[in-house]
């Protein structure tokens, strides 16, 4: 069966196309303009979605060569995000839904980030994640450790207390003066640094839980800069204050995801979220993983960032093993800016 996926929880307009956990088309519009405000603008990104959510749904159906009619479901983010970007998202799914008399399925981001790691092409060498896993889904809003038996069984492990880990990337690099979103450009100049160069801390990495801490690195780090360039960081440290970051971030990450694959008996780790996009992550968490034969699957780039992909595929999933218990053909759902359900 077609679904039509909408998302449009922060600052990525995206609109997929699904059939039989197949990505027939996923059309991603990044708000790029963010960056002269040094952050994300929720009006701003609400309008922005508003003025590209027609012309990317139409490209998203001719991309998968499909006509509306030809969709069984339409499907879109409902939580946790800006409030303003998820009603523009949800109410045009609804209207669609309402206009060729379609169920409609209402999905939590995160859950869609859970299971991104289930959108690879199966090869051989490459088959799909076997259940149970672990997912780390790491982006700039969140940070949080899940334990996944089924696509209906999963629970959250380990949360982060304070800041997310995409968010001390984004805040330290603010510091070092680079420019909004500061993660990737982390990323980049960390490829060129050395991450010995800086010792900064790692906290909680040998707590006896599954949480996170980032906001004491970014203040660390603040301190670190005032006392050690007072008059301003010299260009050719960026690359090896970068480097030491990135590797204290990694290694609290890195950590802690496998210690639960361990405690879990888990054979599989998948990572989510803006934030697996980074090399350093995905590098290590695959070479820590390997050393206790755990295999770590990391999305496609496309399929990190924000995108409706993984809300289409979850969406599917939903309907085919929930129609019985739930009416997917109610439209009073609402939205909900609430990050992570409770820890258990
Ligand atoms: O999932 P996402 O697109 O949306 C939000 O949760 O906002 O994640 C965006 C986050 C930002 O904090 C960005 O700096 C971070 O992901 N990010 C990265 C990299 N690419 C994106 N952080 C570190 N390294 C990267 N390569």
């Amino acid at each position: 069966m077609a679904i039509l996926a909408i998302e449009s929880s922060c600052d990525e307009t995206s609109v997929a196309v699904i059939n039989n956990s197949k990505v027939l088309s996923n059309i991603i519009c990044s708000q790029h303009f963010h960056k002269k405000y040094g952050g994300i603008v929720p009006e701003l990104a609400s309008r922005a979605h508003l003025q590209t959510i027609s012309l990317l749904t139409k490209q998203a159906l001719e991309a998968a060569n499909i006509k509306i009619n030809q969709v069984k479901a339409i499907a879109a983010t409902t939580e946790p995000g800006l409030v303003g970007a998820l009603i523009v998202g949800s109410t045009f799914a609804k209207g669609l839904a309402m206009r060729y008399s379609l169920p409609i399925i209402p999905v939590n981001h995160i859950d869609g980030h859970i299971f991104s790691g289930f959108l690879m092409e199966e090869t051989p060498e490459n088959p799909k994640p076997d259940f149970p896993i672990i997912a780390l889904v790491v982006s700039g809003g969140n940070t949080a450790i899940f334990y996944v038996e089924s696509y209906n069984s999963y629970r959250i492990i380990g949360t982060t207390r304070d800041d997310a880990a995409g968010e001390a990337f984004d805040k330290i690099a603010k510091l070092c003066g680079l420019e909004y979103p500061g993660g990737p450009l982390i990323d980049k100049f960390a490829k060129i640094g050395d991450k010995n160069k800086y010792n900064f801390p790692r906290s909680m990495i040998n707590s006896n839980d599954y949480d996170f801490s980032f906001s004491g690195l970014k203040t660390s780090v603040r301190y670190f800069l005032q006392k050690e360039f007072p008059n301003g960081i010299p260009q050719e440290e960026i690359p090896n204050i970068s480097a030491s970051v990135q590797s204290a971030i990694v290694d609290v990450l890195v950590s802690k995801t496998v210690k639960s694959a361990l405690q879990f008996g888990v054979k599989t780790i998948v990572i989510a979220g803006g934030v697996s996009a980074n090399s350093g992550l995905r590098t290590e968490m695959e070479l820590q993983a390997k050393k206790h034969n755990i295999r770590s699957i990391a999305p496609a780039m496309s399929y990190c960032i924000d995108n409706a992909a993984m809300i289409g595929y979850i969406a599917e999933k939903k309907f085919v093993y929930n129609s019985s218990s739930t009416n997917f053909n109610r439209f009073d759902f609402t939205v909900s800016a609430n990050a992570l359900r409770a820890k258990k």
